[in-house]
């Protein structure tokens, strides 16, 4: 049977069906003279659950009235609840997680303890358009350690913006002597391919090459199994998909073989024990989880929104939410080739299984098609030279509104 598909009730009766239906009620969303937005930026800045309010005044309220009793009240311990949520949501233990600082900061941190160089093994291997915080991260370590980041950092180039697995196994092999870290965003920041960190690491075990992933793109997007998959380490932002709000503290994983860490790291109480870490002492005696690389007290305030987004996570689980997912830019996907196949290009891989919920379109028409949406009350996000990417993640966006979206963008004059 031929379907309508691009048809409001159609859009409606694939929400009614969603095993999400109903979700976005949880979520406040951006109005504009009394309009409700269409949000498609969740691949930016996620938006605010409605628990999230309460969730900060609590503390704030804790402070007010305990001052200092509030620390340990509540907040000393307050990254446990975060670590253990967040292990559900990246398929690894509780004490393999530690949420703190910035991402760029963690990857930093990252970099100190687990890029090590010898004469012949010192390559760093990177996707050619990784996100430039990322390189600068890189690129700043290697001149620390007065290495040359032109000879250190072998790149992947994409072919048509897609990197198959295969380019990325033989670049491994052909530099399996001389690699030492494999440092790459789980779904790429630009092109929304989601890559297959399973292979890609288990291949790179076999030479004894350390493995990291950005999973800024990835987390609360996709499943992730890092600790079955044998990652070392990864680290992401909360404020994208796990929507956390602004500059919400990051979060890292440590794979727990390296709990025992006696090499490099740069240290400070809150990587003490909990049970010595008041009783400053003079030598440094670092918990054994990940925690043992956390270095100042938490940031509570900004810490507070992540309890009620990740519980929202776990309250749904990662298979439900997936596929969610999956429908909703499978629809996206299916719109824009039946109504806008000449004008956009989907650079994102056609796949399901190989990306999360962002759709990354090369448009005809650049610039001035984003801002005739942004005119238009849509909310998606413009990179050079001419792509508009959209993530509908079904946290709070629903069929309905990516058939408004495409009506929206098909009434765009593109000749
Ligand atoms: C892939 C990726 N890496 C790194 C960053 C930088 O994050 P932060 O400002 O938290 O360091 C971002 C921010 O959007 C990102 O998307």
């Amino acid at each position: 049977m031929n379907k309508n598909i691009f048809n409001s009730n159609y859009a409606i009766e694939l929400d009614k069906n969603s095993s999400m239906y109903n979700h976005s009620k949880l979520f406040h969303y951006p109005v504009k003279k009394n309009k409700k937005i269409l949000y498609f930026n969740g691949n930016s800045l996620g938006l605010q659950p409605k628990g999230v309010k309460q969730s900060v005044f609590k503390e704030l309220d804790d402070w007010k009235n305990l001052g200092s009793i509030g620390y340990f009240k509540n907040w000393v311990t307050y990254h446990e609840t975060l670590n253990k949520l967040s292990s559900l949501i990246v398929g690894a233990k509780p004490s393999e997680i530690m949420i703190m600082n910035a991402l760029t900061v963690n990857i930093h941190l990252l970099l100190i303890s687990f890029y090590k160089h010898t004469k012949t093994r010192y390559k760093i291997l990177i996707e050619k358009d990784i996100f430039p915080s990322d390189r600068y991260a890189i690129a700043s370590h290697l001149k620390i350690k007065k290495l040359n980041p032109s000879k250190v950092i072998e790149e992947i180039n994409a072919n048509n913006h897609y990197i198959e697995t295969d380019t990325i196994l033989k670049k491994i092999e052909e530099n399996k002597e001389s690699l030492s870290l494999i440092w790459l965003g789980g779904v790429n920041y630009y092109t929304g391919q989601k890559f297959d960190m399973k292979e890609i690491t288990k291949f790179a075990k076999r030479y004894n090459i350390m493995v990291g992933y950005d999973l800024a793109h990835a987390v609360g997007n996709v499943e992730l199994k890092l600790h079955d998959w044998n990652v070392d380490m990864a680290s992401w932002c909360n404020y994208k998909y796990l929507n956390s709000g602004p500059g919400s503290p990051s979060g890292v994983y440590i794979h727990e073989k390296y709990h025992n860490w006696e090499s490099d790291r740069l240290e400070g109480w809150w990587g003490n024990k909990y049970s010595s870490r008041f009783e400053m002492k003079k030598n440094f005696d670092a918990s054994k989880n990940a925690s043992g690389w956390s270095i100042s007290n938490m940031p509570i305030l900004s810490s507070a929104p992540l309890r009620i987004s990740l519980s929202l996570y776990n309250s749904i689980g990662m298979d439900r939410f997936r596929n969610a997912s999956v429908s909703l830019t499978n629809y996206l996907e299916s719109l824009i080739k039946k109504e806008l196949d000449r004008y956009i290009k989907i650079i994102t891989p056609l796949n399901s299984s190989e990306r999360g919920c962002q759709l990354s379109l090369k448009i005809k028409g650049g610039k001035n098609v984003y801002d005739y949406l942004k005119k238009n009350n849509i909310i998606c996000d413009w990179r050079n030279p001419d792509v508009i990417r959209v993530a509908p993640t079904p946290m709070y966006n629903t069929h309905e509104e990516i058939f408004e979206f495409v009506k929206i963008l098909k009434d765009y004059d593109f000749k």
